[in-house]
């Protein structure tokens, strides 16, 4: 209900205001907001998913965590900040992965391939099948490192500079699709490289403590939705003149 009612009016006041207050002191900043369009949007969709949430949570879990309304408005306003963050960048990772596919169509006879073993041997889809998908999931993370959500993703301030280091990715510039597929054939590595994997050299879904929660069940969409593509569908890429 909150997702299909808001999710662009939402995606665009709370990009634009976040984006836009940056460059404000953190003092002056709900003071300059009175005088942005874009944010009294942002509190009109708040009230809004206040009406609905606050009466939802307090019907389900009025013994807990919202016997008082202060928590349900907290909780509102997560879920506004949550909801273009889990739909729209998962949807973004996955339609980027798939042009990339239509741009690359090398790689599209091997995933294919992967694809029908795979689904083979566990005799259908099974949660575990996904994570058998490799070269899929290969392909998904240089997707994502070449093309990431946002290049103010990383909202972390860094105590030392972020480099590309091309010991760890040969080539960087370029789209090498099986690469981190290749790096995990190496005895110790096999559960490394995937594209949920946080490390130094994927901060694409921050690192450490704060690292994103929402990145195995993102990874899981996007494959579901590429197997889905790579299964029932041939696809291209029609460049329209003008
Ligand atoms: C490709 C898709 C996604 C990307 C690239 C992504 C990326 C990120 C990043 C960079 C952060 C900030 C980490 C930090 O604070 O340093 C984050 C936080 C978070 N993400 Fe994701 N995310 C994705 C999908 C999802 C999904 C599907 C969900 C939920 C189902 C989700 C839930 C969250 C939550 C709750 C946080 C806040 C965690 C905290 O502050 O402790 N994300 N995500």
């Amino acid at each position: 209900m909150l997702t299909t009612g808001f999710k662009k009016r939402i995606r665009d006041s709370l990009r634009f205001k976040s984006f836009m207050l940056l460059i404000f002191p953190d003092w002056s900043k709900s003071l300059i907001s009175w005088f942005i369009s874009y944010a009294w949007k942002v509190s009109s969709a708040l009230r809004q998913a206040q009406r609905i949430i606050v009466a939802i949570a307090i019907e389900r879990r009025e013994a807990e965590l919202c016997a008082e309304e202060g928590h349900c408005i907290k909780l509102a306003q997560r879920l506004l900040i949550l909801t273009p963050a889990a739909v729209h960048i998962t949807s973004m990772a996955a339609t980027q992965a798939f042009f990339d596919l239509c741009h690359r169509p090398e790689y599209i006879a091997a995933l294919r391939e992967e694809l029908l073993q795979v689904l083979h041997e566990d005799e259908g889809f099974k949660k575990t099948t996904l994570t058998k998908l490799r070269k899929l999931d290969s392909v998904m993370r240089e997707s994502q490192r070449l093309s990431p959500p946002s290049l103010l993703g990383f909202k972390r301030t860094p105590v030392y500079p972020i480099v590309v280091d091309e010991a760890v990715t040969p080539d960087s510039g370029c789209f090498e699709g099986f690469r981190n597929y290749q790096k995990r054939l190496f005895p110790g590595e096999a559960n490394k490289h995937q594209f949920a994997t946080i490390s130094n050299d994927n901060l694409h879904f921050g690192h450490g403590k704060y690292s994103c929660p929402g990145r195995f069940f993102a990874a899981n969409t996007i494959r579901v939705l590429l197997a889905k593509f790579l299964l029932d569908y041939e696809f291209d890429l029609i460049l329209i003149a003008g």
